[in-house]
């Protein structure tokens, strides 16, 4: 059997914009979906035990009757053996994540990622000597399947892990340290990517000076959270998250939940706190001095769920 993990993703600056900039700085926290693959019997199968979900097809078949939620690891591997020009086997697949699904942690990055290399690992390649743009070129295709209009940022992130600056679709900058301590609150509100990215492009038409505005003080945060982040100096990239926070509020893609736990965050001791991802629910993030960690889950746990992990994690590697 083959097993690999990919971690989820947050977002330090720029999510949002990066729809228009194709720019972005994340981080992978240190929760990971686990994507095993085996011989099987005859067809595909796929086992999602985070979803609780199972379909099974024959080989090549049509995805008609599958489950919904488990079409896009199906299509994941035909594009594995279509990009490496193989013959499909039967194969047995079974997902496991510790990932809250449909957080905005992207969940469904980290699936990509990891399927992608335990599909082809087990089918006999080597998908580790595909360079950064190579993987992102690949996967790309199902992100959007799985979120229209998507930037795919989050695959770089999944892919290397630790700290990614994305410009302009290409890794322009990597630090593999591991950062600091990191709480993730999770509202328990699910929304859609692309609803969220429609109604922030109504709103960019309809008052362009402000949008203007906002993201050009968001893209230069995202320059400031960099050199910062150089220096581990997670004060200044506390401070500037508080900002940001600020600005995707006046975007209007935060939530009242989100505020709550973005300030209860930050009166617990962090170095600061910001939504990431679609927003209008979702996920939020806090860093903070290890010391802080505790004092700070209590209070995000207040209004949702509190996943305290840590920052920079490993991106995809093999499990055993
Ligand atoms: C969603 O995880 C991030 C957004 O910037 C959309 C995208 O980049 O595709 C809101």
């Amino acid at each position: 059997m083959i097993k690999v993990s990919a971690p989820g993703n947050i977002f330090l600056s720029e999510e949002h914009v990066c729809v228009y900039t194709r720019t972005a700085l994340l981080s992978a926290p240190d929760l990971r979906t686990i994507f095993s693959v085996e011989a099987g019997h005859r067809g595909i199968s796929v086992l999602s035990r985070s979803l609780g979900r199972a379909s099974a097809i024959p080989i090549s078949g049509r995805l008609d009757g599958v489950s919904d939620a488990l079409v896009p690891t199906f299509m994941l591997v035909e594009k594995v053996a279509k990009d490496y020009d193989l013959k499909l086997e039967p194969l047995k697949i079974i997902i496991d994540s510790e990932i809250p699904v449909g957080s905005g942690l992207s969940s469904s990055t980290a699936l990509l990622i990891s399927g992608y290399f335990a599909i082809a690992k087990f089918l006999g390649e080597d998908p580790w000597r595909l360079s950064i743009e190579e993987v992102y070129e690949r996967v790309f295709p199902l992100q959007e399947y799985i979120h229209e209009k998507t930037s795919g940022m989050e695959i770089f992130s999944s892919h290397i892990g630790g700290f990614s600056l994305v410009r302009e679709r290409k890794l322009s900058k990597h630090f593999g340290f591991e950062g600091p301590a990191c709480v993730i609150g999770d509202t328990g509100i699910s929304r859609q990517t692309s609803a969220v990215v429609a109604a922030v492009a109504k709103w960019k038409a309809r008052q362009p000076e402000d949008a203007e505005e906002i993201f050009s003080r968001i893209s230069r945060i995202t320059g400031e959270q960099d050199f910062a982040i150089s220096r581990e100096d997670w004060e200044m990239v506390g401070e500037l998250m508080n900002e940001n926070h600020i600005l995707l509020s006046r975007m209007g893609v935060s939530h009242n939940k989100l505020n709550l736990m973005v300030n209860a965050a930050v009166n617990a001791g962090a170095y600061g706190a910001k939504l990431s991802g679609a927003g209008w629910g979702g996920v939020m993030f806090a860093l903070c001095p290890s010391t802080r960690r505790d004092a700070v889950t209590r209070a995000i746990a207040r209004y949702g769920r509190a996943f305290p992990t840590r920052l920079g994690a490993e991106g995809v590697r093999p499990e055993h």
